[in-house]
């Protein structure tokens, strides 16, 4: 029985320690620092707010698509970490939000959220998720101490 319980913990650290450093994994991914007030700008830009509702921003003269509001912010079942968010851009259908009715936000497993990726640059793309990460109650990111690389 001991034994038994040593080699599940073994067993269960090596899955563990696998799944966070494997070449599929998302560690080492750290975007550079971003502007929060030029992440709006983007986020106006592009009109985010034509299928999307986010707390205290207004953009009145744009296209509203009546039968797609997707809430941004907050908890999310699909936005849990800062990398979930930018994910969440760059490739809207790897996990569609749930909470919405299937035809409101997907055709065929397809996210309905315009694809920016041949359009937005990586710092308008920086920038935005600057600007949304504080909306959204995400788990805390450990930023790169770049102290640690300096070369005195
Ligand atoms: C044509 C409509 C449309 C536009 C325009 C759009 N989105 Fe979306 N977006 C969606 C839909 C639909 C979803 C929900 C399905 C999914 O998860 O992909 C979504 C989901 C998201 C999510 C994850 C939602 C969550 O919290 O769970 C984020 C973040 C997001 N969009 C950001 C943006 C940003 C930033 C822009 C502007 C650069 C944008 N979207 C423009 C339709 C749109």
């Amino acid at each position: 029985m001991k034994y038994l319980s040593l080699y599940m913990l073994v067993l269960g650290t090596t899955i563990l320690v696998g799944c966070e450093s494997g070449p599929e994994s998302s560690k080492g991914f750290s975007l550079p620092k971003g502007d929060v007030s030029n992440g709006k700008t983007v986020f106006l830009k592009y009109e985010c707010l034509s299928c999307h509702k986010l707390k205290g921003i207004e953009q009145p003269d744009i296209m509203d698509n009546p039968e797609l509001s997707v809430r941004l912010g907050g908890t999310s079942t699909v936005v849990k970490t800062y990398a979930d968010l930018v994910t969440s851009i760059i490739n809207p259908s790897h996990k569609i939000a749930r909470g919405y009715p299937h035809s409101m936000v997907q055709i065929d497993g397809v996210s309905k959220m315009k694809v920016y990726n041949d359009v937005m640059t990586v710092t308008e793309l920086v920038d935005v998720v600057t600007f949304l990460q504080p909306y959204y109650e995400l788990v805390p990111h450990s930023k790169t101490d770049y102290r640690y690389y300096k070369y005195e």
